[in-house]
């Protein structure tokens, strides 16, 4: 999914959207549905294709009619009610939003959101989510196809602490939990303590205790709380943001900064040249260094910056070392052509 530019009335936008999410979710109890949403949305996505993902596909027709997707349409239908009164919101932001709003609302850890993924009319095929009466290998072809990890599964398997299946959607029937308004460790207990009167464990839950690696995680998670928290809301931010690249434009303020900062190394190392001899190691290294680094931060400014071009010529000439096309995160057209691979790679993990 391409980066889109995010300006500063988009982001007023959305944390009025989210005040409204909070009050509907809290009104409706509706926290778990709109978690199952956001996870459904996003729990599409193929890591070889870059296909699928967090970008409101669920929303078309031909996809919440996906078997696995039974029940959303309520869920989806309490959104628009949200996206009537902001429309400039893109149902894909929206519907993330929900999820993490969901979380935060019943006592969950907070996750870190951040806006811009685009919508798409796209869906893809049926049959990509995961099918609850499958065990660890395919719980695993499932989740590393999105690119997510052993870590990632029995964490993000804990949103299980909410909500309850309905046997008319799904064919299960009951909550994980004493307590399903409660987002706590609960799920992770109560996997351990065994079969409970009126408490439900699918395949996949059970699957957790089976498979030694993701067992060690569980039991970790029912002992610590904390853990649980930290790993959870970690794992929440990487499946809401698959396929989507943070906005370029997401910290006008850090560019600025950085920028100033360059001038005046720049302006410094060009002074220092100017007062010894020309062919000095230490400031050629220095504009070498900031020529190398301003490829690695696109948010930085540094592309701006010109290098003196005799400094280039001390080091062959290359413009693959310093002059970067602009890629600016479009993991689309992500190319692998010689080390601007390992340069692109670090754009994908620039932070706000
Ligand atoms: C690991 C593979 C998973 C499988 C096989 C699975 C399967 C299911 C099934 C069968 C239901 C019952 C739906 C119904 O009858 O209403 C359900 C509900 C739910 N799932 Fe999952 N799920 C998985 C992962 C996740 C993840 C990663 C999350 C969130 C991070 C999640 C959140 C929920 C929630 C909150 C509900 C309750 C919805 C409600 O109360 O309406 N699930 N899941």
């Amino acid at each position: 999914m391409a980066a889109a530019m995010v300006d500063e009335e988009y982001l007023k936008e959305i944390e009025r959207t989210r005040r409204d999410l909070r009050a509907l979710i809290c009104s409706k109890n509706c926290a778990p549905i709109m978690l199952r949403l956001a996870w459904h949305d996003a729990g599409t996505y193929d890591a070889k294709t870059k296909t699928g993902g967090p970008n409101g596909s669920i929303r078309n027709e031909n996809e919440y009619k996906h078997d696995a997707n039974n029940g959303l349409k309520i869920a989806i239908d309490l959104c628009e009610e949200v996206k009537a009164k902001h429309p400039k919101i893109s149902y894909a932001d929206l519907y993330q939003l929900a999820g993490v709003v969901a979380v935060e609302v019943t006592g969950g850890p907070t996750i870190d959101f951040v806006p811009g993924r685009k919508d798409s009319t796209l869906s893809p095929e049926e049959g990509r989510l995961p099918d609850a009466k499958k065990g660890s290998s395919h719980l695993r072809d499932i989740f590393y196809r999105m690119g997510l990890s052993n870590r990632d599964i029995v964490a993000l398997s804990g949103g299980h602490t909410l909500g309850k299946a309905h046997i008319e959607r799904s064919g299960f029937e009951g909550p994980w939990t004493r307590e399903p308004l409660k987002f706590d460790n609960s799920y992770f207990r109560e996997l351990l303590r065994g079969e409970s009167e009126g408490l439900l464990k699918l395949p996949t839950d059970k699957a957790l205790l089976e498979d030694p690696v993701f067992r060690s995680y569980v039991e970790l998670y029912a002992k610590d709380e904390d853990a649980f928290f930290r790993d959870y809301a970690a794992s929440h931010k990487k499946l809401s943001e698959l396929g989507f690249t943070l906005p370029s434009s997401c910290s006008r303020l850090a560019v600025k900064k950085a920028k100033t900062l360059a001038k005046i190394a720049v302006g410094a190392a060009v002074f220092l040249r100017s007062i010894t001899s020309s062919s000095s190691p230490i400031f050629c290294i220095l504009l070498f260094q900031m020529a190398y680094n301003r490829s690695d931060d696109d948010i930085s400014g540094l592309n701006d910056i010109p290098i003196p071009g005799d400094i280039i010529d001390q080091f062959g000439g290359s413009t693959d070392l310093i002059d970067l096309e602009d890629v600016h995160d479009d993991a689309d057209t992500q190319t692998t052509i010689g080390s601007s691979t390992k340069r692109k790679a670090t754009k994908q993990k620039a932070k706000c």
